[in-house]
């Protein structure tokens, strides 16, 4: 028997049975992704960190245009998601920023994830509404949540401007955060010129420019979004950074001493991931070598969680998978590679760097 003033389960009664409490938050976890969708969107982060003090809930719903009673629980929500600090002056409580809110999810910042959020919420949101039917079919859900056919998943990706902008912001937005982890993870000095195939508007180049300053970088991408990233994204005022455009399961690619591709395989099922690394083999110097980006997968499948996650989410979006570093070896190793290694880096993205042989 429990003792007195113990709050633990009674004997014969397990704690999951008694309070399902992991059950309950992952039944949830929707409301708390929305909180924080809705706040970023209605700008309640960027009006606090504009204003010189904190604020009221009167004050935030006026200058956002939004209803006060839902205002007050909307912020409400954020203070209990530790999102904002709120204190009582004379009777009234004023919110501001916790110190992670302003960082990361204001609009401006150079940390900021705003733009994640923002596809997170428009875009991957919607998708994950047919998890199941992506489950059952096992293939990606364009048709069902935009009405496109995903026949060419780049153009499904892509049906609009303002939708393949949106994508571009996505892909900048974590290299500010762990694009450092990334190309710091082997030594890629001996490389002076690389080559990012699929390499969007170039925040993984920038990454490699600022780590090796001897490299220069050239961007291998789609022509529409190599002209998209000449308009929007200002990569080229790094005299280092060039643009390629081209398809890279068709034109030639450059020759490189390293080829970088972060978040490409993931995209593609095996014979793709296989036909793309022969083509970089081909393409490559000898004594050159390929370096992956991606979120490893553990060997026996039993984590880390957001791999596992994102894994379904390239199922809802992709043709392709997350994969562990054996997986990774194997594809390297189908395509001529040698000398195969990884590294785990601690955040989201690890590093898979592969040889090609001096005298091949
Ligand atoms: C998932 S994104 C990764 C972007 C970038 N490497 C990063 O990690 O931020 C895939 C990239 O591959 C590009 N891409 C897709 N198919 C391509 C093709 N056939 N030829 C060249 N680039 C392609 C896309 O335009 C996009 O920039």
């Amino acid at each position: 028997m429990a003792e007195s003033g113990d709050t633990g389960p009674c004997e014969g009664t397990p704690a999951a049975e008694s309070y399902p409490k992991k059950i309950l938050e992952y039944m949830e976890g929707f409301l708390i992704s929305k909180t924080v969708f809705t706040s970023c969107e209605l700008g309640v982060f960027d009006v606090l960190l504009g204003a010189e003090r904190p604020l009221s809930a009167e004050e935030i719903s006026e200058v956002v245009g939004a209803s006060l009673d839902g205002m007050q629980r909307l912020l409400a929500a954020c203070t209990g998601l530790q999102l904002l600090n709120a204190h009582t002056e004379n009777g009234q409580v004023l919110y501001s920023n916790t110190e992670q809110a302003r960082v990361y999810l204001t609009r401006s910042g150079p940390l900021s994830l705003y733009q994640s959020i923002q596809y997170s919420s428009r875009t991957i949101y919607l998708c994950w509404h047919y998890l199941t039917d992506a489950i059952r079919e096992g293939r990606n859900q364009y048709e069902k949540a935009f009405g496109v056919s995903s026949e060419d998943l780049f153009q499904a990706l892509y049906r609009s401007d303002e939708e393949m902008v949106k994508f571009m912001q996505l892909m900048n937005s974590i290299w500010n955060i762990c694009g450092k982890d990334v190309v710091t993870a082997f030594d890629l000095s001996p490389f002076k010129i690389i080559c990012d195939l699929g390499g969007c508007s170039g925040a993984l180049a920038k990454q490699c420019t600022s780590a090796y300053p001897e490299c220069t970088v050239t961007i291998f991408d789609l022509p529409k979004v190599v002209r998209t990233s000449r308009e929007h994204f200002v990569t080229e005022s790094d005299q280092r950074i060039s643009f390629h455009q081209g398809d890279f399961f068709k034109d030639p690619l450059p020759e490189a001493d390293l080829y970088i591709l972060a978040r490409i395989l993931h995209d593609w099922p095996d014979e793709r991931c296989i036909e793309l690394l022969s083509r970089v083999y081909k393409a490559c110097r000898p004594g050159g070598a390929v370096l992956l980006v991606e979120a490893l997968l553990h060997e026996d499948g039993s984590g880390p969680l957001t791999a596992q996650l994102y894994s379904l989410n390239m199922l809802v979006q992709t043709e392709g998978r997350e994969r562990t570093a054996a997986q990774y070896v194997a594809l390297l190793a189908a395509a001529g590679f040698t000398n195969i290694q990884h590294r785990l880096t601690g955040k989201i993205y690890d590093a898979v760097l592969g040889h090609k042989e001096t005298d091949s």
